[in-house]
């Protein structure tokens, strides 16, 4: 039996997860946590908001499935990394900003870092033939592919949450609107597969059926394909090392075309500016992630336009020094400082 502590429980992966475990006699739910919504009954062990330090304590599980949005999401994190206690990773974000301090952790801790996201998930498989010599994400474009910026101008959040392949959370759904999740999802695989960033390309492939491929030496490249459902990911990272079935449908190759085209990363800035950030290293990364959580939620609540997000991500990362982090407290106040910066809309 595989003890599971599920953070972010309420959420759009948290939830899909839960179906996942129920369907799957090996896995147990020990623990739950959520930032506000009540989750009373759900876990033996549940917990509203605050530090999960204590809950994940006493659940003692073999995995921490860390599906809590953007930086809240650290703490799980670091917990699993540092105690070698196998981390399911959804929370991209706690990656990203945290990158070499995560990997440090993981090297003490010496447990095993599985990717949920499924780019990442399909790339962790793919990657697990031979080392890569570089990697392939596909994004599907999000609601806005192929619009230009003056057709940007004034889009609205409900058409920003429209997204065409993915049902995910709110800012997850922005963020593939403005191509800053795949600026995320570049950096996370920087970190997760140790491949350098001009080694990690990014294709538009509107129909989400190839998740992620990966060149090796001899000119050949595996490819990941499924139908966009994240519980085949979320049941991969938790049944892991084995493979066990879903209720997912076969993919019918003869269905739809497959095919691929370059971001237009003038128009989405957020790929441009999260590749620049991931390269000059240190926190700014962390900072980038920093000012998208505060500018996305500016855009959600209709203060700032949806240009406004890019705009006000490049000029904080203009203005912070990008220092390395020598620890989660020096991690904490760069994050801080970098959202301090994000101007008051
Ligand atoms: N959704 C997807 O398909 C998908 C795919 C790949 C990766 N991801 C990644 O998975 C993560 C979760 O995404 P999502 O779409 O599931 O988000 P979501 O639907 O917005 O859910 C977020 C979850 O995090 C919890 N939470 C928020 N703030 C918290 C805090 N301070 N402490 C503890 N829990 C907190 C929320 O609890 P409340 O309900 O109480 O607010 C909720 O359970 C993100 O990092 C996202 O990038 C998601």
């Amino acid at each position: 039996m595989k003890r599971i502590a599920l953070l972010g429980a309420t959420g759009s992966i948290g939830r899909q997860a839960i179906e996942v475990i129920r369907a799957r006699d090996g896995l147990q739910l020990v623990a739950a946590s959520s930032g506000s919504t009540p989750i009373d009954g759900l876990a033996p062990l549940t917990q509203v908001g605050g530090d999960p330090s204590v809950l994940l304590e006493r659940a003692e599980p073999d995995v921490v499935l860390n599906a809590v949005v953007g930086f809240a999401g650290l703490a799980p994190t670091m917990w699993a990394l540092e105690r070698g206690v196998t981390l399911a990773l959804a929370n991209k974000e706690s990656l990203v900003a945290a990158g070499e301090l995560a990997l440090a952790a993981r090297r003490r801790g010496g447990g095993a870092l599985i990717p949920v996201d499924s780019e990442h998930s399909a790339l962790f498989q793919c990657a697990s033939v031979d080392e890569p010599e570089s990697l392939v994400l596909t994004a599907s474009g999000g609601p806005f592919r192929g619009r230009t910026r003056d057709e940007l101008e004034a889009v609205t959040p409900e058409e920003a949450l429209a997204h065409p392949t993915w049902s995910m959370g709110p800012k997850i759904t922005v963020d593939s609107a403005t191509l800053a999740n795949k600026g995320l999802e570049v950096i996370e695989a920087h970190f997760l597969f140790g491949v350098p960033y001009e080694r990690i390309e990014v294709v538009i492939h509107p129909p989400s059926i190839v998740h992620g491929l990966v060149r090796f030496r001899d000119g050949a490249a595996i490819a990941h394909l499924g139908h966009p459902d994240m519980r085949v990911p979320i049941s991969y990272a938790l049944t892991y090392p084995e493979r066990a079935p879903t209720p997912v449908r076969p993919l019918d190759l003869t269905a739809q075309p497959l095919e691929f085209r370059e971001p237009d990363t003038e128009t989405f800035r957020m790929l441009a500016l999260a590749r620049e950030a991931g390269e000059k290293g240190g926190t700014y990364p962390c900072a980038y992630n920093a000012a998208n959580e505060v500018a996305v939620e500016q855009f959600l609540d209709g203060r700032i336009g949806f240009l406004d997000i890019a705009a006000l991500v490049e000029e904080v990362l203009g203005r912070v020094d990008g220092a390395p982090a020598r620890d989660v407290a020096e991690l904490e106040e760069a994050d801080r400082r970098a959202r301090g910066l994000v101007p008051v809309a």
